[in-house]
């Protein structure tokens, strides 16, 4: 689903961000990217989202080089991706469900659609009961639930989240990752970037460390009956798109 083949990512003030990177994500994927602050965390995933370019090598994302993209191709690639950031970055003068409902008209989706979907997709993330609330009214875990909701609600095929709880309670982080982890098992990959040594002891999932540019570290930590659980997740995803 996402491939890095030897790519190094230089911008043009000199700063050499990634190095000679070797990385292959399957579908259904769980990772965390850990790294310390300037490692080049946020620059990988710039570069799966099509943001910045690579200056060599190849980033391969749902089987597309990357380098082969016009730049009017960058929206279809995003359509594929949920993207949750940091701060939130919701529409403050909009509901709860209009900023979700938002992110599917803009991609064009019948109104009868977005009527079904976005209380479906609140109530994923538990949010069912604050559809007409402002972000202001929001405790900060209830904010990236709506972020994550947004993130959802065109069924993307993955989801990439840099530092999702960076501006959240400790003790909420665990809820955001909860819900990651339910969305990933209903299918969709995950690439989060954390610096919460809490979160990637107590989720078992992969864990890339990224170093002064390079992948320093790749373990994997599966959890047993991952692999039989994840065919039958398969069908799970297949009825949600029917939504
Ligand atoms: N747009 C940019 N122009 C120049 N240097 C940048 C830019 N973005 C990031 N960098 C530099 O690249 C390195 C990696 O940054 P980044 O990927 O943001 O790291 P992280 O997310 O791990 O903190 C850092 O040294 C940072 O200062
Ligand atoms: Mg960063």
């Amino acid at each position: 689903m996402i491939e890095f083949q030897n790519v190094s990512k230089t911008y043009a003030n000199g700063t050499k961000a990634l190095k000679n990177v070797n990385l292959k994500v399957e579908k259904g994927e769980f990772v965390f990217i850990v790294g310390s602050s300037g490692a080049g965390k946020s620059t990988f995933l710039k570069l799966i989202m099509g943001e910045e370019k690579a200056n060599s090598g190849e980033v391969i994302v749902n089987g597309k080089k990357l380098s082969a993209l016009r730049n009017r191709d960058i929206p279809y690639l995003r359509r594929t991706m949920g993207i949750v950031f940091q701060d939130f970055r919701l529409i403050d003068t909009m509901t709860v469900y209009e900023n979700v409902a938002f992110a599917m008209h803009v991609v064009g989706a019948a109104p009868k659609n977005i009527r079904k979907r976005v209380p479906y997709i609140l109530g994923l993330v538990g949010l069912q009961n604050k559809a007409k609330c402002l972000p202001a009214e929001l405790s900060g875990g209830e904010r990236q639930r709506v972020g994550l909701a947004r993130a959802l609600v065109n069924n993307p095929s993955m989801i990439i989240a840099d530092e999702p709880t960076g501006n959240i309670d400790p003790a909420l982080s665990f809820e955001i990752v909860d819900l990651l982890s339910e969305i990933n098992r209903r299918g969709t990959t995950i690439l989060m970037v954390t610096h919460e040594h809490n979160l990637v002891k107590h989720f078992h999932r992969r864990v890339v460390q990224i170093h002064g540019g390079e992948i320093v570290a790749d373990t994997m930590r599966k959890t047993a009956g991952t692999a039989s659980a994840g065919a039958q997740d398969t069908e799970e995803v297949a009825t949600d798109e029917t939504v």
